[in-house]
């Protein structure tokens, strides 16, 4: 778990923003929900069997509720979808969150134990174009946040009873070779064996080349939905591989399934940045009579913000006021609060110290414009206007400060009243 110091939450808060500009065209809205939840939520949606509630979750129990930090957005958003009765409102629901979850992972590169997600969820439309357009969605962020040497990973997972067979199947087809399994993934064979095709062990890996594909399960419809989200995809012009071996890490996935993935390997092995998929039952699950189609996806903020880019730095200030007396000190601040209404950033030195050390914190905070305030000025209602950037200096009325002021802004170089894309810092949220 991280501290985000203030000199990395403007590269965050650049990422939040590229990210609701973007779902927002696509007609996405933010909900809250709390990041505690009944532990049974995650135990019935994601599976009792999966890493996440077996090993991973933050889970304790209270005044005889058993309670769990959410390790995931899509079960609590579904909660609330249905408990809030949404889908009376409009046959096509699609929300947003971002936020931090929780899963007791052992820490990495790129794996921490509070990450934080954002992600979309689609409630009422069973695709397949809605599943191609949040892909190319997917593909469209990380691109505006400078995210390059992506592979993007499709699969089907089918429908009804595809999921049982299919693992009815591998277990059929690992049991001989149980020997050569590592022993993860013994264990797995009996409990969860679609965990086997995702194991990062090389002697996994090979066991499992072999193993059937779920393509050649799928009935006809599931092959028609996945046939139309290729053919949606290839419309989109979004490359995509088909991989058969993805089944990712949570239970509730019913038909497609995809994940970005970062082809550098900056991350090691936690290369997948988005992770997503259908979960058409969850809504049914939950308690709604007919149910509702879903599907959505999260990406991991940390793992996003250690690929796009180089370092970032706070936006010094616009004015950085030096008052030389106490009553320079009381009429700094007034003249101060005037900028700020006016949308200046502005600071008030009033440590009382001298001259040279109130221009030096000026200079290292890269502030754009000094205002000195001395004896002499403040008698005659006047202010020194000193353009750091520009070497020069003005005496101009009080009343006319913030007019001054606005002309040396235009001039000199931008900063944060102008809103400029902060430079990506690197590795940030990380380690390294
Ligand atoms: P997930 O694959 O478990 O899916 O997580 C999505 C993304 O969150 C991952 O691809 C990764 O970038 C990031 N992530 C996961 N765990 C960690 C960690 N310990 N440290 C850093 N980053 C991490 C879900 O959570 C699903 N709820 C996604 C979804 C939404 N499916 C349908 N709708």
């Amino acid at each position: 778990m991280k501290d985000i110091l203030p000199e990395q939450t403007v590269r965050w808060q650049w990422l939040e923003q590229q990210f609701r500009s973007i779902v927002e065209r696509y007609g996405y809205w933010e909900v809250r929900t709390p990041l505690l939840e009944a532990t049974e939520l995650f135990e019935r949606e994601i599976g009792e069997t999966t890493d996440v509630v077996e090993k991973e979750m933050y889970s304790f129990e209270r005044h005889d509720d058993r309670l769990t930090v959410r390790p995931e957005g899509t079960a609590g958003t579904a909660r609330a979808f249905v408990q809030g009765k949404v889908m009376n409102l409009q046959p096509i629901t699609r929300w947003y969150y971002i936020g931090p979850m929780f899963r007791a992972e052992r820490p990495a590169k790129g794996r921490y134990r509070q990450f934080h997600q954002a992600g979309c969820e689609i409630y009422g439309d069973e695709g397949p174009l809605c599943d191609a357009e949040l892909i190319a969605m997917c593909a469209k962020i990380l691109k505006a946040l400078g995210v390059g040497d992506v592979a993007i990973h499709v699969n089907s997972l089918g429908s009804g009873g595809i999921r049982e067979r299919y693992r009815d199947a591998l277990h059929a087809f690992l049991l001989p070779h149980r020997e050569a399994l590592s022993e993860d993934s013994q264990r797995r064979l009996h409990t969860n064996p679609l965990r086997v095709l995702d194991s990062k062990s090389k002697q996994d890996q090979e066991v499992v080349a072999e193993a059937p594909s779920v393509l050649e399960l799928l009935e006809p419809e599931d092959t028609e939905h996945f046939e139309g989200l290729k053919r949606h995809l290839d419309a989109l012009g979004v490359d995509y591989v088909v991989d058969d071996r993805l089944v990712r890490g949570l239970d509730y996935y019913t038909r497609t399934l995809f994940e970005l993935k970062t082809t550098t390997d900056e991350l090691g092995a936690q290369s997948t940045l988005i992770g997503g998929g259908r979960y058409d039952n969850m809504v049914q699950n939950l308690g709604h009579k007919k149910g509702v189609p879903a599907i959505g996806f999260a990406m991991g903020l940390e793992r996003i913000l250690a690929l796009a880019g180089e370092t970032g730095e706070l936006p010094g200030p616009s004015c950085y006021f030096v008052p030389m007396t106490e009553p320079a000190q009381v009429r700094a601040l007034v003249l101060a609060e005037r900028l700020r209404d006016a949308g200046i950033y502005c600071e008030v030195d009033g440590r009382g110290t001298s001259v040279k050390s109130m221009m030096r914190r000026a200079d290292s905070m890269n502030s754009r414009v000094c205002l000195l305030l001395g004896e002499d000025e403040l008698a005659a209602d006047k202010i020194t206007v000193k353009d750091l950037a520009a070497g020069e200096q003005e005496e101009v009325a009080q009343d006319q400060l913030l007019l001054a002021v606005r002309a040396r802004l235009r001039t000199s170089a931008p900063n944060v009243d102008a809103k400029p894309a902060p430079k990506a810092e690197k590795g940030a949220g990380t380690d390294d």
